[in-house]
């Protein structure tokens, strides 16, 4: 199996990654699905929504400081080096990731597409103001904070800047990554259930259009109908073996 999704990586001319929070278990930022995706009383899904910040903006801005807070602490992996290796080595094009957690671009990816945002910035959905709150070393003061952010600019209360259930993807990103995945002969499906659209679409893309899919998870996925090869197993592991296949083949 391993030596099978090495022989089609080695031999592409256009692949491309999809990544999913399972891509950084082993970095120790839960998952949304698993297990371990829970916050409390609260599943990820019934606070990552617009109407739940309508709602009760203190309890999202909680569950986002806290995960902004975990993530924070966090380092990449050896599945996020292996990425970085083979892009490096000149065989991948580029990362699309589904996660905010800036884990690819922390372990040196330099095409990178960031499809639901990412976790540091915030912004205000009345008048555009946007931040990287890491900038100037404000992010302990910022999550030491207990009321909900305002803007400096005009006052309102400032929101994530990630897409949450419900809300429209960015456009440039979007049309990015369908744009890579429509030239792909191959993509590097890693850690993700596969079944938020129009995410998801994009590994379908690449089939359609006759490209190969290299799925690696811990167990099926949306995605692994379609997988030429799946390789079951944590994607630190699996991608340090298929990274040493690769090497094997191209030197072999
Ligand atoms: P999910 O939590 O839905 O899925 C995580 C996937 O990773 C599952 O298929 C697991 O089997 C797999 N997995 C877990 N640990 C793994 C490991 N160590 N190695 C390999 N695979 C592992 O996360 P996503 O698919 O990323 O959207 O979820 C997609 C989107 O739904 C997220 O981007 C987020 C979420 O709600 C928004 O916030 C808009
Ligand atoms: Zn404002």
């Amino acid at each position: 199996m391993l030596g099978e999704a090495a022989r089609l990586l080695a031999r592409s001319k256009f692949a491309i990654a999809f990544t999913g929070a399972g891509i950084s278990a082993e970095s120790g930022v839960p998952t949304f699905r698993g297990p371990d995706g829970l916050w409390g009383h609260y599943r990820a899904e019934e606070l990552a929504t617009p109407e739940a910040f309508e709602r009760d903006p203190h309890l999202v801005w909680k569950f986002y400081r806290w995960r902004m807070g975990l993530i924070a602490g966090v380092k990449p992996n050896r599945a996020h080096y292996a990425l970085v290796e083979l892009e490096r080595m000149g065989l991948l094009k580029a990362v699309i990731t589904q996660n905010v957690d800036d884990l690819h671009r922390k372990a040196g990816n330099r095409n990178l597409i960031e499809l639901h945002g990412n976790i540091f910035h915030i912004r205000c959905p009345s008048c555009g103001y946007h931040k990287d709150i890491r900038e100037s070393g404000r992010l302990d003061n910022f999550l030491a904070q207990k009321e909900v952010p305002r803007c400096p600019e005009c006052g309102s209360v400032l929101r994530p800047d990630v897409v949450w259930f419900g809300e429209p993807l960015p456009r440039e990103p979007l049309k990015g990554a369908f744009s890579l995945a429509g030239r792909a002969d191959l993509v590097l499906v890693i850690g993700t259930s596969g079944v938020v659209y129009p995410a998801a679409y994009i590994p379908y893309t690449v089939w359609e259009n006759g490209g190969s899919v290299i799925e690696v998870n811990t167990s099926e996925s949306g995605i692994t109908p379609i997988a030429d090869v799946f390789l079951r197993g944590k994607s630190g592991e699996v991608m340090d073996g298929l990274l040493k296949k690769v090497r094997g083949v191209l030197n072999g």
